[in-house]
């Protein structure tokens, strides 16, 4: 394989799509204590919102973002699509809180699964799209050195796998007090990872490594199905592996089942381009790999290229800038509903078609 011209430092944002903002508002500020960044409308679509939940002012890789789509049917994820989005945590402990609060608001929760190289609770957001919060450790070097990660096929043990596990430990696993606000060791440390379902494993590696200049960092199977390959991607030097950046797909070899956009999907998975010349870059590379890649859309906040993964899945290549307070002031991102400079004309009759926010 010929060594990646370029590779990402991980992912920029995800983008999934919402039947209802209030409710997404309410479930992704509010009771996962995630800031809005940016309140906004879909530039290609102007009647509806596009909300964008970041830290740190919109910080890339912990940008999650929604389209608003109130009458489209609910999708599903399977080849070509995103499974889960998986959140980061700091400890075990903080985890145990999230699980409490989340079903304290009458949200089902699974887990604590112990993945090996992190812990894991899911739940699912309002619309179905599947979440995950995983914790930040120990990480992908439990079984493998870290100068040599995704070398070899590591077999999950068997305590790990579903006949192996203490199912009624781990449903009765909860923190032992009410968790009426997100205290400073809960904050979400934004993307953990993405899971998608590829149904070319071959294939996918190939592209992830030549295409983004991701590199494999565990080769294992999936601990609820253990028969499938479960491999992931990630920006990694060969000793470091860098936050924000792990790509994991299971492999449905031959299925014919294709994910279906709508709502509680990924719409799309954008990564990170440094500036706007990498970004340049990485479209004559892309399309010396053959692959059709968009021109270079502007998105206020920052630039934008679109392809796609030979399974299927939209991916996008933003710029890091220029950010977030671009039009407001960074102490209050996404209090106002901010629209581009060329659909300000149309200001009243957009605000018009949208259900105000809080
Ligand atoms: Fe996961
Ligand atoms: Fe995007």
């Amino acid at each position: 394989m010929t060594p990646p011209a370029l590779s990402t430092r991980g992912f920029h944002h995800i983008t999934m799509v919402s039947t209802d903002a209030p409710r997404t508002l309410a479930f992704y500020r509010e009771l996962l204590g995630i800031p809005l960044a940016k309140k906004t409308v879909n530039f290609d679509d102007p009647g509806a919102y596009h909300l964008y939940f970041g830290d740190d002012g919109g910080r890339p890789g912990t940008l999650l973002t929604f389209f608003e789509w109130p009458r489209t049917r609910r999708g599903r994820w399977e080849v070509g699509g995103v499974h889960h989005l998986a959140l980061g945590v700091a400890t075990p402990e903080a985890q145990l809180k999230w699980k409490r609060r989340l079903t304290d608001a009458g949200v089902p929760v699974s887990g604590p699964m112990d993945r090996g190289y992190f812990k894991s609770i899911y739940f699912a957001d309002p619309d179905g799209q599947i979440l995950e919060i995983a914790t930040r450790g120990p990480g992908y070097a439990i079984d493998e050195p870290a100068g040599a990660l995704g070398r070899e096929l590591v077999v999950p043990p068997s305590e790990r796998l579903p006949r192996g596990r203490d199912e009624a430990g781990i449903a009765a696993a909860t923190h032992p007090e009410p968790v009426p606000v997100v205290t400073a060791d809960m904050r979400l440390e934004g993307i953990h990872h993405i899971t998608g379902i590829t149904d070319d494993l071959a294939r996918a590696d190939a592209f992830y490594q030549e295409a983004l200049g991701l590199r494999v960092v565990k080769k294992t199977y999936n601990q609820d199905d253990a028969k499938t390959l479960h491999w992931f991607w990630a920006d990694y030097d060969g000793e470091k592996v860098g936050p924000h950046s792990a790509l994991t797909l299971f492999a449905w070899p031959d299925s014919n089942h294709y994910a279906r956009p709508g709502a509680g999907q990924t719409h799309h998975v954008a990564f990170r381009a440094k500036d706007d010349e990498e970004q340049a870059a990485w479209r004559e590379h892309l399309l010396y790999l053959g692959v059709d890649v968009s021109p270079v859309m502007e998105r206020n906040y920052f630039r934008s290229i679109y392809f796609r993964a030979p399974d299927g899945l939209l991916l996008e290549i933003a710029t890091d800038g220029p950010g977030f307070a671009v039009d407001e002031p960074a102490e209050s991102l996404g209090s106002a509903l901010k629209l581009p400079q060329w659909l300000e004309a149309r200001r009243s009759g957009i605000e018009g078609s949208l259900v105000p926010l809080p």
